[in-house]
């Protein structure tokens, strides 16, 4: 088998920054809400870029980070629920706009848990096909499907991008492993067009993000723990082994939730969504990126990455970093 690992990590968030109390001046809410049920303060929010923006910019770090060049990347896949066209996926503009060579690249959709399953498949393929190095971006532009007139869903989002590179490496992505239970679509979703009439000139238009937030919010305090301890039997590993887990930012309260359960401490569980809200597959590669370069944690430690999404979807990967 080979050992593949993460060689380098990168995020971009836009510029526009929304704080709670912003956000109150125009939805009926308040950072009293916000900060005690899901401890978010803030969230930044595109103007002028879009979904390929965020991920050129979060790519362009993890490149750099990993010393990869562009001729020597051989996989391309974004993790994404919101692409800016139908097609060409955001991926092939990444390939050609970073000058990756002619090389396979493709969108991945499994909501917030876009990047893990990617990982997933990335370092699947890796393990059987000539692939040198991958570029793996998650990137999300969710605000595009907010509705701000509901106060339940709209507090919660916010957009940015996190990428890594994975090639051959000191550490190893030891394992990952990836669910999807689609008979619970109706809880999470972003509903896309229907058919129309022939002769209609009216454009197609998609609906925004539709939430069962205390039945994504139970399904979600289950499925997290439990991902971890099946990542962790099928391994032979202890939860003392983990240095640190690297959980999908939806609600604080979710990965506390998750904490108690498996009997961690919250010094375990890396957290950074008071900045930045859920950005969907963009939170994963987005905490990765703040956790290593905060020193929070470091080459050689061993970490689990875990998300969940709609779908539902969830999935984790051991990785010694
Ligand atoms: N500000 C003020 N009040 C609000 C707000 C708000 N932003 N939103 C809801 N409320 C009110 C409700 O109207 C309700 O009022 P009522 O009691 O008078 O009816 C009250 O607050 C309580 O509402 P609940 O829905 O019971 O609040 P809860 O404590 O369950 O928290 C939350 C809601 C934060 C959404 C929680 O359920 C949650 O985090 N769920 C999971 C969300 C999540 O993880 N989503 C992941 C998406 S991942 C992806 O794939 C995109």
């Amino acid at each position: 088998m080979r050992k593949l690992s993460i060689l380098g990590t990168g995020k971009y968030v836009p510029r526009k920054r929304i704080s709670n109390d912003e956000l109150a001046k125009f939805v009926d809410t308040s950072d009293e809400w916000i900060s005690s049920r899901t401890g978010i303060k803030a969230r930044h929010i595109i103007e002028d870029e879009n979904t390929i923006d965020l991920a050129l910019e979060a790519a362009k770090l993890a490149m750099a980070d990993s010393g990869v060049r562009p001729e020597d990347i051989d996989l391309v896949i974004v993790a994404t629920v919101t692409p800016e066209n139908t097609f060409p996926a955001a991926a092939n503009v990444v390939q050609a706009k970073l000058g990756i060579g002619e090389v396979m690249a493709f969108d991945l959709n499994a909501a917030c848990s876009g990047f893990v399953y990617a990982v997933d498949v990335a370092t699947k393929m890796m393990q059987s096909a000539a692939i040198k190095n991958a570029l793996i971006i998650g990137s999300e532009t969710l605000t595009k499907y907010v509705d701000w007139t509901d106060r339940n869903t709209c507090v919660l989002f916010g957009d940015g991008a996190g990428a890594v590179v994975i090639g051959d490496g000191d550490g190893e992505i030891i394992d990952s492993i990836s669910h999807s239970r689609g008979d619970l679509d109706n809880h999470l979703y972003g509903a896309g067009v229907g058919p129309r009439e022939i002769n209609d000139p009216t454009p197609s238009t998609v609906g925004f993000i539709e939430m069962n937030g205390r039945e994504v919010f139970k399904f979600a305090t289950k499925t997290v723990p439990a991902a971890i301890e099946e990542l962790l039997e099928k391994n032979g590993y202890e939860l003392d082994d983990i240095d640190m887990f690297v959980c999908h930012q939806a609600n604080e309260r979710i990965i506390e939730s998750s904490a108690k359960k498996l009997g961690v401490s919250m010094d375990k569980m890396f957290v950074d969504i008071s900045e930045y809200g859920n950005t969907s597959a963009g939170s994963v590669p987005i905490a990765l990126d703040d956790a290593m370069k905060q020193g929070v944690i470091k080459k050689g430690d061993l970490i689990v990455i875990v998300a969940f999404g709609g779908g539902f979807t969830w999935s984790s990967s051991l990785i010694r970093l």
